[in-house]
């Protein structure tokens, strides 16, 4: 696809918030817009998986992640939960795609069953009426047949369910780069360019 220039990001509270931040990290390195949402399970599961305390207020959640990060002037923005006003709660103003990342099985069961309840479900509805990319990368394992039925259901409304299953034919000789391989994946799906990994067929830069 053509690159996304703005994108939703909604961190839930699945293990893997290791990957959420990663790809928050990558967005605001490329000249995307970041539209960024998360639950209030993401704010415990940040601070257990990565000791990051998510402010509860999206306003200072900006400022701590404009510290973090060093984004361009304006290229992200921080949401709540209940902010009704923001673009992404409209199919007058989508951004090009969407990433629920992590994803719990709660969240992908809301959107598959088109609940809007919050912020999240509801941009991501949005991203489905309006048949713009909508991401999920849920981490679960293993997985019931509700959460198989829930995943073909949003795969055949239009979405793509991205688990997180890192690969190992990179040899990944860290912890990081299980995550990049996994963010990799996700950018590719937006048309985001990055360096995180080389890519099968094409030589690692530096090797023989
Ligand atoms: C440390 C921790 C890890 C969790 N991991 C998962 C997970 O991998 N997948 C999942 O579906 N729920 C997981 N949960 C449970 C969800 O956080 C819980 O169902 C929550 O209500 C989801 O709310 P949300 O979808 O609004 O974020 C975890 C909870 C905690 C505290």
């Amino acid at each position: 696809m053509n690159q996304a220039r703005t994108v939703t990001l909604a961190l839930t509270g699945a293990s893997g918030m290791p990957y959420g931040m990663r790809l928050l990290e990558c967005l605001l390195q490329s000249t995307v817009q970041v539209y960024l949402i998360y639950s209030q399970a993401a704010q415990i599961v940040a601070r257990q998986e990565m000791n990051l305390a998510l402010p509860a207020r999206a306003k200072e959640a900006a400022a701590l992640l404009n510290e973090r990060y060093a984004p361009q002037e304006g290229q992200l923005r921080v949401f709540g939960r209940e902010e009704w006003f923001a673009p992404v709660a409209s199919g007058s103003n989508p951004a090009d795609a969407m990433i629920i990342c992590p994803c719990t099985m709660g969240t992908l069961a809301a959107v598959a069953a088109g609940l809007s309840d919050n912020l999240i479900e509801r941009a991501a509805d949005v991203m489905l009426k309006e048949k713009r990319p909508l991401i999920l990368v849920p981490r679960e394992t293993p997985v019931s047949a509700i959460h198989l039925e829930n995943m073909l259901r949003l795969s055949r409304a239009g979405a793509t369910i991205l688990p997180a299953n890192p690969g190992f034919y990179h040899h990944p000789a860290s912890v990081d780069a299980l995550v990049d391989f996994v963010v990799a994946r996700i950018l590719d799906q937006i048309g985001v360019a990055h360096s995180l990994m080389s890519r099968w067929g094409e030589q690692a830069a530096g090797s023989d």
